[in-house]
This record gives structure tokens, sequence and C-alpha cells, in this order.
């Protein structure tokens, strides 16, 4: 694993078991994680989820976050409207290489009504396994940060 710390997990009741299934993936692989709910398909709103993961991420608690949602849209964009994040919602394996290699991508989204168990944990292997290639890269992700400040 390329993150240095345990993964924030985080999932709404759309997310909730697509998010069962990735811990019971990382706890097989040996990689810890924080699970910051929900804990049931209990109706649920993804911001309430999105926000203490994103934030145990930019503090330093936990290295990256994988969050789910029916989609993983809506808490994609829950994710980025935290300082610090750069969340990408995939559902196909060169995304989520690249959103590593050139985005320097902090949180994985995922769609539990988008993406079945065995690709959702192909997705977070290689999100997690994916080193940032810096260089340019490094110089967008600088102006892409500092358009919190736009
Ligand atoms: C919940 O029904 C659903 O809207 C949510 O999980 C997510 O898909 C939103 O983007």
């Amino acid at each position: 694993m390329v993150f240095s710390g345990p993964i924030a997990l985080a999932a709404d009741h759309g997310g909730y078991a697509l998010k069962e299934a990735i811990k019971a993936h990382l706890t097989k692989t040996g990689i810890p994680f924080v699970d910051f709910g929900t804990d049931s398909t209990a109706s649920v709103d993804y911001p309430d989820y999105a926000l203490p993961a994103c934030k145990a991420v930019v503090g330093g608690r936990c290295a990256a976050a994988i969050l789910c949602c029916g989609t993983g849209v809506g808490i994609s964009m829950c994710a980025n409207k935290v300082r610090g994040m750069r969340a990408c919602c995939c559902s196909d394996t060169f995304s989520a290489e690249y959103t590593r290699r050139h985005n320097d991508a902090n949180a994985l989204c995922l769609g539990g009504r988008v993406v079945g168990e065995g690709l959702a944990c192909q997705l977070v292997d290689v999100f997690l396994n994916t080193p940032f290639e810096g260089g340019r890269h490094q110089e967008r992700i600088d102006k892409m940060m500092a358009l919190e400040n736009a």
C-alpha cells in the first residue's frame, strides 16, 4: 500500500453493503481502517458520513478515504468540498489508477448500486497500491488546491 496510516471508511445506506464488503477485503489483506459508519441499511444522509471521514484524512488520523453511497457521486461531491480532499468517483480501473498517478487522489468513491463487490475490491487494490507520479502533476495539483481560495 502506498498510504501510510489507516483508511477512513464511510457510507450511507446505499453504500453500506459495499463498505462492509470492502472492510472484509481490507481485513483479509491486512490494511488497517477506521469505520465512520453508517452501520445499517436504514436511510441516512451521505454528507453526515462523508465529513467525519474526510476530517480524519485532512487531520492526519487517516491516510486516505474510501467512501460509498448509491452512486458514489453524492459522497464524492461532499468529499471535494472539504479542504485538502481530492476525491474521485470511479467504476473503472484505469480511472482508479490514474487518479492516483496524476491527481494524487486521497479518496476513492464507489457506488454500491453501480459496481459489484469484486470490481469494487479490485478498484480499492489499484487505488491503494498506485503511487503519485509527482513532477508536472504536482504543479497541477498545486493549482487545483489553490482553487480552494478562488
Ligand atoms: C440515496 O438514495 C442516494 O441518493 C445516495 O446513496 C447517493 O447515490 C447520492 O449520490
